[in-house]
């Protein structure tokens, strides 16, 4: 007999970076962050979760392709949602004795792998809620995001919709560092975002190792997490409570630079902006001066791709700047933007500023909103 369940995980992108552990294996960070939560539509893994007597190991298979699941993390992740079962199965006699029974699990993105975003969020997320369908454990997501949590640090806050928060935590064992919902997508449902893919999707270094780095090196660091965090943490709440886009935006834009900063200042140095990404901030820069007000918002990750949010009242704004350069890529659809609608300002410098230059390196626009958690689905 197979035991299987199906789960949804959605990507996350941080609007206040987590960068910094203060314990590597148990993966607790060094400073609360805040993220998003994007549309499944756009972007998703669909996980299905199975276990059986007759397998013989775990095993994992991402789009077809088979990967282990005998690293550290997922090790330690099989581990939490096994011993959860077990308690069940302890407390529960009628219960099918399958928490010892090898796992095999079957994953699929619904967006280009090459687009090289980040999906372990998303895996981890779709991992842990078709194990805790599978096992039947309670839907306590807070509960959930600790496991998410070791598997990777981001992951943890893909277990909720709209918009999420990771709380550091203070005690060692980890305990209370946990995600939580600041407000689900339908608080502030004109919230929108633009994926900016860069081509050039050669990792400088990856997160886990970039971060120690920072943390062990750079002086600007220390002053991060200890004055800048803190405050931002709260204002940055309190902006999305309100559906203050203006403060949001600032705050987020700050925050992609802060982080950017404290890469800058390791030592030896880590850069994930490319020319191109410097290209895309002077871009909205220049839109929100034309503006007089902020009506997008520019956030990277530990690699050049932007993600620009914005309201939906200035779509025809962002969005028609944006097809004005890169009006050549691939993801633009009708039925999210009207290139007919686009609105230009006058006073947009754009006469000044080489198409040709700017539109180069990105090869990819998604275009996408907040969206839902988990969601847990009888398809397979
Ligand atoms: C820049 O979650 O990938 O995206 O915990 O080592 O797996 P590990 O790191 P990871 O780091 C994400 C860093 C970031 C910022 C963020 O998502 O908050």
């Amino acid at each position: 007999e197979i035991h299987y369940a199906t789960s949804t995980g959605p990507v996350n992108i941080a609007t206040l970076k987590y960068w910094g552990k203060r314990d590597k294996d148990l993966n607790l960070p060094t400073n609360n962050s805040i993220s998003v939560t994007l549309d499944q539509n756009d972007l998703k893994t669909l996980t299905t979760a199975s276990c059986s007597e007759s397998f013989k190991e775990d095993h994992l298979w991402i789009n077809g392709e088979t990967y282990s699941l005998e690293t550290p993390r997922s090790i330690q992740v099989l581990k939490d949602l096994r011993s959860l079962r077990e308690e069940l199965e302890i407390s529960n006699n009628e219960l099918p004795k399958i928490s010892q029974f090898k796992l095999h699990i079957i994953s699929e993105n619904n967006f280009p792998t090459a687009a090289g975003l980040a999906s372990s969020a998303a895996g981890f997320a779709a991992l842990i809620s078709s194990v805790a369908k599978l096992y039947k454990l309670p839907t306590d997501y807070s509960e959930l995001s600790k496991i998410a949590r070791k598997g990777s640090g981001s992951a943890c806050r893909s277990l909720f919709g709209g918009y999420v928060a990771w709380e550091m935590g203070n005690l060692e064992n980890g305990e209370d560092s946990k995600a939580i919902q600041i407000a689900d997508r339908k608080h502030w449902p004109t919230m929108k975002a633009a994926i900016l893919v860069v081509s050039d999707m050669k990792k400088d270094v990856p997160s886990t190792s970039g971060m120690q780095l920072t943390v062990k090196t750079s002086d600007l660091f220390q002053y991060r997490i200890n004055e800048v965090v803190p405050k931002r943490y709260i204002e940055m709440k309190e902006s999305i409570l309100n559906k203050n886009f203006q403060k949001f935006a600032e705050l987020t834009m700050k925050d992609s630079n802060s982080f950017h900063s404290v890469c800058l200042d390791s030592y030896p140095p880590i850069f994930y902006l490319n020319d191109t990404s410097k290209n895309i901030i002077k871009l909205i820069n220049l839109l929100n001066e034309a503006a007089g007000k902020l009506i997008a918002a520019y956030t990277f990750d530990a690699g050049p791709n932007a993600v620009i949010y914005y309201e939906e009242e200035n779509q025809d704004y962002v969005l028609g700047m944006l097809y004005k350069f890169f009006d050549k890529l691939d993801g633009w659809s009708n039925d999210k933007f009207n290139p007919a609608n686009a609105k230009i300002f006058d006073s947009f410098p754009l006469s000044s500023l080489d198409k040709e230059i700017y539109s180069q390196g990105v090869s990819r626009i998604i275009l996408t909103q907040v969206g839902e958690g988990p969601v847990e689905t009888d398809d397979v």
